[in-house]
Parts: structure tokens; C-alpha cells; sequence
């Protein structure tokens, strides 16, 4: 089965419009590895910029959050369409940062899943469980949970359309990695979860990524594992050379 090859940046709450659209053009100037789709997640400001910068460029620009209303007085808050109409063609929705920081349920992250594929943005979701949650020896319960509760009532054909990150938190900004085996055991358990709900055709063709601590030199071995689809990088995806090296893990 061969799925896309997908490593995507989440820069969080770093860059301005100018050093997001000189990345752009830096990396844009390099030899890009033609089987890897390549997904950069900027913050909202920079999205307009940051697009058409991107234009001609095999690079997608894409939002890191969104709101699950079309429209309203949400102050403060950005709609899905406002992506859209900035250049974003995906956004992350549910990052553990926003899961545990802004106390984001699973309930509110799947009515943005459907939100965001009702504008025509691909959602790229994330799941992850907690290091006591692992050690406790609950993760594929917590996974499989929040699996089915951020993509509650979705039919096949949308799920066909969602991206999926297992990040586990424990290895989120903090230089310790899953390893190769820990994160393609998780990989594996969400692709059973997918195949029970969705089918087993939708399961093997979803692009499933990993994210937490992902550095050039890890890159090539847990992309080596037969579940891990692409990856989903933070710190390292903020300089033009940790991140080409990534997406060049080929070489
Ligand atoms: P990290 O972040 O690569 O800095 O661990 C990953 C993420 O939060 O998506």
C-alpha cells in the first residue's frame, strides 16, 4: 500500500510575516524531494503572505487552530473560511498544546474536523496520550478514545480527507522521542481503530504521522517503520536547514 509521504512544520507561536516568507523562499530554492508533500503550519498572520509566497512551490501553507462556527461573534477567534480565504489549504486541529492548554475537548475538536472539511481545508488531527496514560498502561484506550471522539460521525469518504498525528505528549518538545518501535505500535493501534470504524480501505490509505522530538536524525529511521506515513515537526521545522534535512532524509 502506498500512502502519501506527508512531513509538515508546525512553527506554534514563532515567526514574523517576513522570516515566514523568507523560509519559504529559502526553502523553495532548494532541490525538494518530489514523493514528499510538504505541509507548513504558520500562525495566522502569516498565512496570506507565507501562500503566495508558496505559489509554484510544492509547499502547503496551512493554519495551526480554528473555530467550529462558520461565522459569529466569537471574539477573538478565526473561522475556517477566513483560512481559506488567507491561502490555507489544511489546518492542525486538537495539538495537545491546545487539547491542554486552552482545554480542548475531543467534543469541540470534532465539530472543527467538520467544519474545517466543510470550507475544503484538510484537517491534519492530532492524538497522543499523556506519559502517565502510558505507563499506566492505557494508551491504546486512550488512543482508540480519542480517535472515535475527534472523528465522531464522520462518513468514510471524510475520513479519507483527514491526516492523522499521533504525538505522543511526553515526547512533545522534550528531546526524548518515541522510539522507532514505541511510535509504530501506536501507529499500528490507530490504523486498527480507523479499520474497525471506517473500513480497512480507508485505513490504508490514511496518512498516518508522528510528531514529538522528531530532529534530522531521527527522521530517516521512524519513517523507515511501515505505519509511520510522514511526520510532524516543531522545533526543528523553525530553521530552512534542520528542516530540509528532514525532508531530505533520503540522502
Ligand atoms: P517538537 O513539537 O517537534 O518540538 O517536539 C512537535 C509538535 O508539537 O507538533
Amino acid at each position: 500500500m502506498t500512502r502519501q509521504r506527508i512531513i509538515a512544520g508546525n512553527w506554534k507561536m514563532y515567526k514574523s510575516i517576513a522570516e515566514a516568507v523568507s523560509f519559504v523562499n529559502e526553502l523553495g530554492h532548494k532541490s525538494l524531494p518530489a514523493e514528499v508533500a510538504i505541509y507548513l503550519a504558520v500562525p495566522f498572520t502569516a498565512i496570506a503572505e507565507a501562500s503566495t509566497a508558496a505559489q509554484g512551490l510544492p509547499i502547503r501553507i496551512g493554519g495551526q487552530n480554528m473555530n467550529d462556527a462558520s461565522e459569529g461573534a466569537f471574539t477573538g477567534e478565526v473561522a475556517g473560511k477566513m483560512l481559506v480565504d488567507a491561502g490555507a489549504r489544511f489546518v492542525v486541529l486538537g495539538h495537545s498544546e491546545r487539547r491542554h492548554l486552552f482545554n480542548e475537548t475531543s467534543e469541540f475538536i470534532n465539530r472543527k474536523v467538520k467544519q474545517a472539511l466543510a470550507v475544503g481545508l484538510e484537517p491534519l488531527v492530532c492524538i497522543g496520550e499523556n506519559l502517565h496514560e502510558r505507563e499506566s498502561g492505557q494508551m491504546e484506550r486512550v488512543l482508540t478514545a480519542l480517535i472515535l471522539e475527534s472523528l465522531q460521525g464522520l462518513a468514510s469518504s471524510d475520513v479519507r480527507r483527514v491526516i492523522l498525528a499521533y504525538e505522543p505528549v511526553w515526547a512533545i518538545g522534550t528531546g526524548r522521542p518515541a522510539s522507532c518501535e514505541q511510535a509504530e505500535e501506536a501507529h499500528r493501534l490507530c490504523r486498527e481503530v480507523v479499520a474497525r470504524e471506517w473500513g480497512s480501505e480507508v485505513a490504508d490509505v490514511l496518512p498516518i504521522l508522528y510528531g514529538g522530538s522528531v530532529r534530522p536524525d531521527n527522521a530517516k529511521e521512524l519513517l523507515a517503520q511501515p505505519d509511520i506515513d510522514g511526520l510532524l515537526v516543531g522545533g526543528a521545522s523553525l530553521k530552512v536547514d534542520s528542516f530540509y534535512q528532514i525532508l531530505d532524509y533520503q540522502t
